[in-house]
């Protein structure tokens, strides 16, 4: 049966890792494993990345932490969502972390039956979810005089993965505040987290004693403004099966809207891959495959469940998988390059492929 493939490299994921590790000088890394791994199958690579040493991971949601549980992950999981009362008894019972990020939010944590663990989370500029940096210094009082069970602050960058930096030091400067302030009451968090993939690179001494890392350990950049030094590798191998070709005069028009023709006699494959499987749809216009090392481009815009290739003179059967974006022995194309190119994200590309597309793992 023809469909989409995402080849999930877990040797890549592990090479990444302890890479990371090594820049870090072996602070421990909380792997940020949300919105399914990043489209990369969240069991599969939570179990891997357990493998290989990892002992913390965060989520988004609270049913992502649950199934994390169910599928028997034991070691720390964070959720990143403001908690909600139905939460907090499943919490203590399972032992997830959550995320005090509103002040209102005080109350659930102090007046529960068992309150679960919780990581107090501060808004140091992104202005997203975090208590504000003015009405910190009250809530740190409040979870010192009240003992509550508060096992970690953190804060999150907004510009981590920008060239200029200033916001980011802004933001720093303000959660280093926070924390003489909590020394000086005596109220001590046994981790301290504010570090994601952009500041890996570009701010390591923000790193404290633990660093939540997402992106890099996919194999991709945060941003094109981040130095690409790191050696890291793409884990993800997005392909798609050729189940047409035809040959066709100069002039031929291809797909919706007629945009594409051929400006010679040339053969056209059909690749069964659509933007419903999360093919990036605007790559079309000066986009690209790979296949057996050479590149062949996209002929006409990309349909739902199709796009069209012009593949010239190329050895190419039906059956024969292209490569659209990742990296094997022959082909090799960085998601991050079709992100800059379409004016995206990887964090977009990657956490778009769904639908039909079968993920493989492969060691
Ligand atoms: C709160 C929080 N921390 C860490 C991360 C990981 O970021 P990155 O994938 O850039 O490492 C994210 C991702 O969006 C996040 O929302």
């Amino acid at each position: 049966m023809f469909s989409p493939s995402a080849i999930i490299h877990l040797d890549n994921l592990s090479y990444n890792y302890h890479l990371i590790k090594d820049q870090l000088n072996n602070i421990p890394i909380m792997a940020v494993v949300k919105a399914n791994a990043y489209g990369h199958g969240v069991i599969e690579i939570s179990k891997a990345l357990r493998d290989v040493g990892v002992k913390f991971f965060a989520v988004f949601t609270f049913n992502e932490a649950i199934e994390l549980r169910n599928a028997g992950i034991t070691e720390d999981i964070l959720v990143f969502c403001r908690p909600t009362k139905q939460m907090l008894e499943i919490a203590y019972e399972k032992n997830i972390t959550l995320n005090l990020c509103d002040p209102d939010d005080i109350r659930l944590f102090s007046k529960a039956k068992h309150s679960p663990k919780f990581h107090l989370k501060v808004d140091t500029g992104m202005t997203r979810l975090g208590i504000s940096f003015d009405e910190a210094y009250g809530i740190i009082e409040i979870i010192k005089n009240q003992k509550l069970n508060c096992y970690g602050i953190y804060s999150h960058y907004a510009t981590a993965d920008e060239g200029d930096l200033h916001y980011a030091e802004h933001q720093l400067n303000q959660f280093n505040t926070l924390l003489d302030y909590s020394k000086k009451i005596n109220l001590t968090f046994e981790f301290i987290h504010f570090s994601n993939s952009g500041t890996v690179i570009n701010m390591p001494h923000s790193s404290f004693n633990l660093v939540r890392v997402g992106m890099l350990l996919y194999g991709s950049f945060p941003s094109d403004e981040v130095p690409r030094e790191l050696p890291i590798r793409p884990v993800m191998e997005f392909r798609g099966p050729v189940v047409s070709l035809r040959k066709v005069k100069a002039g031929t028009k291809v797909s919706y809207g007629g945009v594409w023709e051929a400006k010679e006699d040339t053969v056209i494959g059909v690749v069964q891959t659509g933007f419903a499987d999360g093919f990036p749809r605007e790559w079309y216009l000066n986009g690209f495959i790979s296949f057996k090392g050479s590149k062949y481009s996209i002929a006409g815009r990309v349909c739902m469940d199709q796009f069209m290739i012009d593949f010239g003179g190329a050895d190419i059967q039906v059956g024969d998988e292209v490569l659209i974006f990742g990296q094997n022995n022959l082909d090799k194309i960085l998601v991050d390059d079709i992100a800059k190119d379409i004016g995206s994200t990887s964090y977009v590309l990657l956490t778009g492929i769904k639908g039909r597309t079968e993920r493989k793992y492969v060691n």
